[in-house]
């Protein structure tokens, strides 16, 4: 199948991933003219998108942590049918806001390490999509509090389920997330998102053009 290539960011709540998602979008179609799809988790496909209403809104105690994992699961395997799948069949760069990553991070990490859990999810994940995996995950790091606040500042968005976990679960999922990109640091960049937009974007550009040829 691989034709196009698949460009996963990830990182904790407020870390700035749709605002560089926006910006490389426009450096790759505009200044390279390469065809670029933009999709995000959970959702990115019709079907994937009413799952998410489901996931990201009411209490935090809605669903427990198995039915939490089988949603977003279920999720998933719709957008990568339904989106990922074709538009790389197309030949496109597909950016995607999360992936597989984030539930790792958010579902096992998150909640405290947990490594039963951990193999089960990894299984799932073998389950919907065999091999496949992103070309390359950028990881904007940045600490929890920043990052929380950032987001809480973010007007009239009624998808705070998990904005509304404690603090120490995202200081939990930041941590995996580092974890994540030591055991692979092939497919992970790991980006500083304290600093400003511009610098995270050159950043962001530079890893693109060594790894890949733009
Ligand atoms: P979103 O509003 O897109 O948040 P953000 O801008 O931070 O990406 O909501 C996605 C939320 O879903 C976010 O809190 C992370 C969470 N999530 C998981 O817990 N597990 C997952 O597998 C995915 C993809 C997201």
């Amino acid at each position: 199948m691989k034709k196009g290539l698949f460009i996963t960011f990830e990182g904790g709540e407020g870390v700035g991933k749709s605002t560089q998602i926006k910006l490389l979008q426009k450096y790759l179609a505009e200044e390279c003219g390469l065809p670029v799809c933009i999709t995000r988790e959970p959702g990115g496909s019709v079907g994937a998108e009413e799952i998410r209403n489901l996931l990201l809104k009411g209490d935090t105690s809605r669903w427990d942590r198995l039915t939490e994992l089988l949603l977003f699961s279920a999720a998933r395997r719709d957008h990568l049918v339904k989106t990922i799948w074709p538009a790389m069949e197309r030949g496109e760069i597909v950016l995607s806001d999360r992936f597989a990553d984030s539930t790792l991070a958010y579902q096992c990490f998150g909640y405290g390490f947990d490594e039963t859990l951990y193999h089960q999810i990894t299984a799932l994940y073998q389950m919907i999509a065999g091999d496949f995996k992103p070309d390359i995950t950028f990881i904007l790091d940045l600490d929890a509090e920043t990052g929380l606040m950032r987001s809480r500042q973010r007007a009239g968005n009624d998808e705070q389920r998990f904005e509304e976990m404690q603090l120490k679960f995202h200081q939990n999922l930041r941590n995996g997330f580092l974890t994540l990109s030591k055991k692979n640091p092939e497919r992970y960049v790991v980006i500083d998102a304290s600093r400003s937009i511009d610098d995270v974007h050159r950043q962001i550009v530079r890893h693109l053009s060594e790894k890949i040829i733009l």
